[in-house]
């Protein structure tokens, strides 16, 4: 019998209107436009501005967007999962309030938490659940809201982050296209070096907790990119080699946006040249989950069907994958 796989039948992603440009942040924390863009690539990054406006505001636009350009009933969705480190609230999950803003009353939903790997971990589980044949329409969503959780005192660590995301429908094929392969890693001995310290069950919210500013994202940034340029790189290499891909046949890499040096040195690793990677880190930073799914959506009208594609991610954990995948359809006219 012939595998039932798993593959991309539409892309839509959200980003708010508010542009941070790196100018505003000088303003903001001793830091200059010429330093972050030769040190990370980025120009300016978006911020969700607003009274109660939290993680699901994305989740909701983005894929009340997709189902609208893949005319899907949100009735006809079995699943959602949604991939974030900046959840509403703590419970209920994320992706229980996209269910509801959406309409998507036959389906349930729940969160993934791999920082910036988010978006790999969520497609691969999704995909199972369509490869078994227990669903036919799952619907997977990136997002992060890291403007709250930044710390805009940390030089180091507040030119990186913006807010956006996207979502991607999964559907069952019979064709040679969809999720071919996914190597997903995670070392929890990363911890250290990118974490929250406060605001969880170890150490909940107290005055102090706030006042030594431990809500925040905390970030070692060069033991990070250590970590994420080797591993990044190696498990990119990786999946080419477990399902023979040699650079020319790859299309296109998907890499997660955090530092447009980590992005090169895995293109250099694979052998592809730029013109096959992804890149938008120049407008909206590193969206953590919101990364690859803002890059697909991005680049959608240039992929056609039948296009080998990696995504690779770096993130919190330490946390990293990679997923070769066939893209599914041609540019929609
Ligand atoms: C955060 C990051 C951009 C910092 O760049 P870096 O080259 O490693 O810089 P360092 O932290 O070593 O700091 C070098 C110097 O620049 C300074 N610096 C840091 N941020 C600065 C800023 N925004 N503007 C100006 N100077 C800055 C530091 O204070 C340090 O100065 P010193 O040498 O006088 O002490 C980089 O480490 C990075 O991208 N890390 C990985 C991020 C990542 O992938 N995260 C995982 C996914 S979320």
């Amino acid at each position: 019998m012939k595998k039932n796989r798993a593959v991309i039948t539409g892309v839509h992603g959200w980003v708010p209107e508010y542009i941070l440009t790196n100018k505003e942040l000088e303003t903001m924390v001793d830091t200059n436009d010429e330093w972050i863009v030769t040190r990370t690539g980025i120009k300016e990054r978006r911020i969700l501005k607003g009274e109660n406006q939290g993680t699901s505001v994305i989740g909701i636009n983005a894929v009340k967007g997709l189902l609208k350009k893949t005319n899907t009933n949100p009735e006809d969705i079995d699943l959602i999962i949604c991939a974030t480190v900046t959840p509403d609230m703590p419970f209920p999950a994320t992706a229980n309030i996209i269910a509801e803003g959406v309409g998507a009353k036959n389906s349930y939903s729940f969160d993934i938490s791999a920082a910036c790997s988010g978006f790999l971990y969520a497609l691969t589980m999704g995909s199972q659940f369509i490869e078994t044949g227990m669903h036919k329409k799952v619907i997977i969503v990136g997002a992060d809201k890291m403007s709250s959780i930044i710390d805009y005192q940390d030089r180091a660590t507040c030119i990186i982050f913006g807010d956006g995301g996207g979502a991607v429908l999964l559907e069952p094929t019979e064709e040679e296209v969809g999720i071919m392969d996914s190597l997903l890693h995670a070392d929890g001995s990363g911890a250290p070096y990118l974490h929250m310290k406060a605001g969880g069950s170890r150490k909940p919210a107290t005055i102090e907790t706030v006042n030594a500013r431990e809500h925040f994202a905390y970030q070692e940034g060069s033991t990070v990119f250590k970590f994420a340029v080797t591993n990044m790189a190696e498990v990119s290499a990786q999946i080419m080699e477990r399902n023979n891909l040699q650079a020319k046949d790859v299309a296109w890499l998907v890499p997660h946006q955090a530092n447009k040096r980590i992005i090169d040195a895995t293109a250099n690793r694979m052998g592809i040249g730029p013109e096959k990677v992804m890149l938008n880190i120049e407008h909206y930073g590193n969206t953590t989950a919101g990364t690859l799914p803002l890059c697909l959506w991005d680049y959608e009208s240039q992929l056609k069907k039948g296009d080998n594609i990696i995504l690779a991610a770096f993130g919190g954990g330490f946390t990293w994958g990679a997923i070769y995948l066939k893209w599914g359809f041609d540019p929609k006219q």
